[in-house]
């Protein structure tokens, strides 16, 4: 028979993104609720390598709801990189005394869980990213506020724009998906949304923004995903060299790129914006808030019924659990219909 959980470790791995704070709060609560204790792990798997730990109680994890960022820290290490840092791992494992890891983190965090599990460590995912493209789960917490931060910035580039007569080209996070993109765009009422699922057509853009000029509109806002490209497999990048943990480049240009493209062929005067990092911080909207303290919660019930290798996840309006590896196994895009959608309102 199984034994009853008494000790669990919780991580946040990956980009930070605000909500986590929220998670870490939920998941102390419920466990110290059911007599569990909680260690927090610091600075994702790279503190369960090093078996960096911070105690987590009623106390530490009170005034932190509405906190950006995590209390715990993060890292993109990928333990899976050398060996003898998963052999590490599995002993702090044992050395913590943990009987069960709440991992919270995007695609790469949650594939590295996918290959403990199934190396025999017993982990429940909760799944974070600003850029909402975990498969499995409607929304990840994190979403919500960047594309509210993303939104601001686009209403106030208008009032700018409209006074100069000129383009506006932001470029907002996104590194596969467009998600932040359209959602901030549709909801700032952007006149182009370009985004990582469909390459760019400069002509077509172009042809929006003349075509508004044409019926004196003398500004655009073009809002465009850090991740979008040209051509299929051709992403604008800050530096091909310096690759993370997890083998990603670090994007970042394409907004500038776009605003140098449009200025030269339609004449008009063009602005570059790039939101980068602000899109990650500060504190999380209610959404975010609540649906964190949901996922901490289920998240902690999943360990109580031993459900592990399972990541809890948002299906409609209902908290449920779904397999790690099914959500990690595909990234979720946006599709033409949506984008068609958009595409209703550009120019
Ligand atoms: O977490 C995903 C993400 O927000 C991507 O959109 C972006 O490319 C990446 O993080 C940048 O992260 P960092 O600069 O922290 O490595």
């Amino acid at each position: 028979m199984a034994t009853a959980v008494k000790r669990i470790g919780v991580l946040t791995g990956g980009g930070d993104c605000p909500g986590l704070n929220p998670v870490i709060r939920a998941v102390v609560r419920r466990s110290v609720a059911e007599g569990i204790e909680v260690v927090g792990i610091m600075n994702g798997w790279k503190g369960l390598i090093e078996a960096q730990t911070m105690p987590l109680n009623l106390t530490s994890v009170s005034g932190i709801i509405h906190r950006g960022g995590t209390i715990l820290g993060t890292s993109r290490t990928n333990p899976y990189k050398k060996p003898e840092q998963v052999t590490a791992l599995k002993a702090s494992v044992k050395r913590l005394g943990l009987d069960a890891l709440i991992a919270i983190g995007g695609e790469d965090t949650l594939g590295v869980a996918v290959k403990l599990v199934n190396e025999g460590v017993s982990i429940v995912g909760v799944p974070k990213t600003i850029d909402n493209d975990l498969s499995g789960t409607d929304y990840t917490f994190g979403f919500d506020t960047a594309v509210n931060i993303a939104m601001e910035a686009i209403d106030r580039l208008h009032t700018t724009a409209e006074s100069h007569h000129r383009i506006m080209v932001v470029e907002v996070m996104g590194r596969h998906a467009g998600w932040i993109a359209l959602h901030a765009g549709l909801a700032g009422g952007a006149d182009v949304i370009l985004i990582p699922e469909f390459p760019i057509d400069v002509e077509e853009v172009c042809g929006a923004i003349r075509k508004r000029h044409e019926r004196g509109k003398l500004f655009s806002i073009v809002v465009v995903a850090e991740g979008a490209e040209f051509k299929p497999g051709q992403t604008v990048t800050q530096s091909q060299a310096q690759l993370d943990d997890f083998g990603h480049v670090r994007l970042g240009g394409i907004g500038q790129r776009m605003a140098e493209l449009i200025e030269k062929k339609t004449g008009f005067e063009t602005r570059v914006t790039v939101l980068g990092h602000v899109q990650r911080g500060g504190s999380p909207t209610a959404f975010d808030r609540v649906l964190g303290t949901r996922f901490g919660v289920k998240a902690v019930e999943l360990v109580l019924a031993r459900e592990f290798g399972k990541m809890v996840s948002l299906q409609g309006n209902r908290i449920v659990s779904v397999s790690i590896a099914e959500a990690t196994g595909k990234l979720k895009t946006v599709d033409m219909e949506m984008y068609q959608l958009a595409q209703l309102f550009f120019g």
